[in-house]
Formats: C-alpha cells, structure tokens, sequence
C-alpha cells in the first residue's frame, strides 16, 4: 500500500525515532509499504518518519537497470536498515541531495565519505554494513530523518534563507 508522504516543514519530520522492538508482521508490513511508496515517488531512500511511523526504519534502492525483470528498482535489491549504529564514519564528501519530503529541491550537502554502520534487518538479525560511495551518502541522509533532521538543515545560512524563500513561494 502506498502511504502519504510527509513534507516539509511538517512539524513530524523533527521527531527523533524510537528503536524497534518487535520484528513482526506489523514491521513487515511498514516495510513493504515503504518500498511501494517510495518506488511510486521515484525515490531511492525512505525513512519510516516520513510516512508518519516514528520508527528507526529505513530503506535504500539504489536503482539498477534488471534487464529481466524490466524494473531499476527490484524489491529483491532493497536495503532494509533498522536500529542503525554508526560504527566508523571517515573523510568528507559532498554529493547534491534530494529527499522526498522536500519534493523538487536539490543542493550539495557535506557528509563523510566512508560509513560503518551496524544495523538489523526486518527479523532481527544484526549485520555490518560498509560504504564509502552512494550508499554511503543514502545512509547518512536516512539516518538524519530518524534523529528528527532533514537535509536543508545542513546548508549554509544563506542558501537556507534562499530556499525557506523559495519554498514559501512554490507552496502559495
Ligand atoms: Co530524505
């Protein structure tokens, strides 16, 4: 099931996400409608807190071309990270971001490069994740969402100013 999508400046996108507990048909569920909603937006990267569920859930769908399945997004190649731990995060990177909740809005934003992450997936089973490409950048940008912090937050005063400027407009 698609789920509504929460954009900014929706008071929700601030709340920092509790743990999951209980890896149950309930999670799962959370889960598969992430992936539909977020395939539906054409996004790569979805946090639970952006359709509304204060959970520390997020997914990742690096597009591929699958030439057999005729899809870029295959759920099979869905990254499903709960309770995520940084474990190492090294060097700096800067990469132009989006983000779904902020629809049409892009901007360089600083991150580290290489990101060591401790996370379990949606039985429960803990694993290490290591990146220090794209996936590394999703990651970061996701973990933001579930500490209540969306990506604008991190550009300098003034492009901040510009965009608060630009978003009023667009929305009126
Ligand atoms: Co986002």
């Amino acid at each position: 099931m698609i789920r509504d999508i929460v954009v900014y400046p929706d008071k929700r996108l601030k709340a920092v996400s509790k743990e999951v507990v209980d890896f149950d048909s309930s999670l799962h569920a959370l889960l598969d409608d992430m992936y539909e909603t977020m395939v539906a937006k054409n996004g790569v990267g979805l946090a639970a807190i952006q359709v509304g569920v204060d959970l520390r859930v997020l997914i990742i769908n690096i597009p591929i071309k699958d030439k057999e399945k005729g899809q870029d997004q295959p759920k099979d190649n869905t990254l499903e990270v709960i309770n995520p731990i940084f474990l190492e995060e090294e060097g700096k990177s800067r990469y132009e971001e989006g983000c779904l909740s902020v629809p049409g809005y892009y901007e360089y934003v600083d991150r580290y490069k290489k990101v060591k992450i401790e996370y379990q997936d949606r039985n429960g089973i803990k694993h290490i994740i290591e990146d220090d490409d794209f996936l590394s950048i999703a990651i970061q940008h996701e973990i933001d969402h579930l500490n209540g912090r969306v990506f604008i937050e991190k550009l300098s005063i003034l492009k901040r100013k510009k965009f608060e400027k630009e978003w009023k407009n667009r929305k009126s």
